[in-house]
């Protein structure tokens, strides 16, 4: 039995505790937030786990395994670091770090010490992203010329973290998922409406080598919750709408194609191409649950998880360039990092 102590029981932090709780071969042992409120509740529907203010409690505690932190962004390293350099297993939550040198360092901990180290990018384990890689893997959608997102809402205004990190960090996650390469470069634009706070809304374009090109419009201003994912490629496309109750992907058998015989070159060149829709099923077991059972199974037989450590450096040196490139107005932030190797 893996026993967790969870770190952080604000909006996120029960969405963990109830799927560690349901989670074969893992038991909640511990609940700290420095909220007391937030600890009634957890007395209240958990009277078995224990609770406290100071987070150091679990830290110490021998029986506990591993540590889960879903506070905010501004306390990951601190209080991973401090999971690690007790030898505990640690899941944190995204972004995983402030800066990318913050996550390289809790990467280096854990493999020194060959613990387990997850990071939720919960998107992953969601059974519509699982088929838009299989279905982009399998080649059927042809080459990837677009992906195209709508990440919008009136959202929880962050006061530490901008859209960007709270809500790109999705699309950056899902399409290190999807695509086989890693951006170039970067473009985007953003503003905070509210002097002194975070940017609340973000136009963030990022360029491949490959000549596919990925667009994220991010909003915590927006007046209808919009969470739809267009991918456009050369045999197929997709429409990801994951507000649909069912039927969350279609896949268009759609498209264009150009002649370059030169005996047609004054004529129409297009051949549009319209064929038929199908909406394929997807796994409906909640991410998180599918997220949770693969950290319990990564601790138990030493696996890497699917979403490891590598995978938050990348997304977080993807914010860091986004908003370098935001705070110069759209300048071209070119990605230092080749390729997706660690
Ligand atoms: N994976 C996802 O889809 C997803 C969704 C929402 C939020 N999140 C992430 O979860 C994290 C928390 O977000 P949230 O919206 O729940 O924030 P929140 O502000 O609602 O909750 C954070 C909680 O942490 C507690 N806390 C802060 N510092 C602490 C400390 N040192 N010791 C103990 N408790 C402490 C606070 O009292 C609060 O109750 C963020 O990193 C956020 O990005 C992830």
């Amino acid at each position: 039995m893996i026993n967790i102590g969870i770190i952080g029981y604000g909006y996120w932090g029960p969405n963990l505790v109830r799927n560690f709780a349901e989670t074969p071969g893992a038991a909640v042992a511990a609940v700290a937030d420095l909220d007391t409120a937030k600890l009634e509740l957890v007395q209240r529907r958990f009277p078995a786990v224990k609770t406290t203010t100071d987070f150091r409690d679990l830290i110490a505690d021998p029986s506990i395994d591993a540590i889960a932190v879903a506070t905010p962004v501004s306390s990951h390293f601190e209080l991973g670091m401090a999971a690690l350099k007790a030898g505990k297993h640690l899941w944190v939550e995204k972004p995983m770090t402030e800066t990318s040198y913050q996550a390289q360092k809790l990467v280096d901990e854990a493999e020194r010490r060959g613990r387990v180290l997850i990071v939720d990018h919960t998107f992953i384990y969601t059974g519509a992203v699982r088929k838009m890689g299989d279905i982009i893997k399998s080649e059927e959608l042809g080459r990837v010329y677009y992906y195209d997102s709508i990440r919008v809402n009136l959202g929880l205004f962050q006061r530490d973290v901008s859209v960007i990190s709270d809500l790109a960090v999705h699309d950056f996650s899902i399409l290190d998922y999807l695509l086989d390469e890693h951006p170039a470069a970067v473009s985007a634009s953003g503003i905070n409406h509210f002097p002194g706070t975070p940017e609340n809304l973000a136009y963030i374009t990022l360029f491949y080598d490959s000549g596919t090109i990925a667009h994220a419009n991010v909003s915590w201003l927006a007046p209808v919750k919009v969470r739809q994912i267009l991918i456009g490629g050369s045999n197929k496309m997709i429409v990801y709408d994951d507000l649909e109750p069912s039927e969350k992907i279609k896949v268009y058998d759609k498209g264009v194609s150009f002649t370059d015989d030169p005996q047609q070159i004054q004529e129409m060149r297009v051949g549009y191409r319209t064929g038929d829709m199908w909406a394929p099923q997807l796994a409906v077991t909640e991410a998180l649950r599918v997220e949770s059972d693969h950290f319990v199974d990564c601790i138990e037989h030493g696996k890497v998880p699917e979403t490891d450590g590598h995978l938050g450096v990348r997304v977080v040196e993807l914010i860091e360039a986004a908003t370098s490139s935001m705070r110069g107005k759209g300048e071209t932030v070119y990605i230092k990092r080749q390729g997706k190797a660690a």
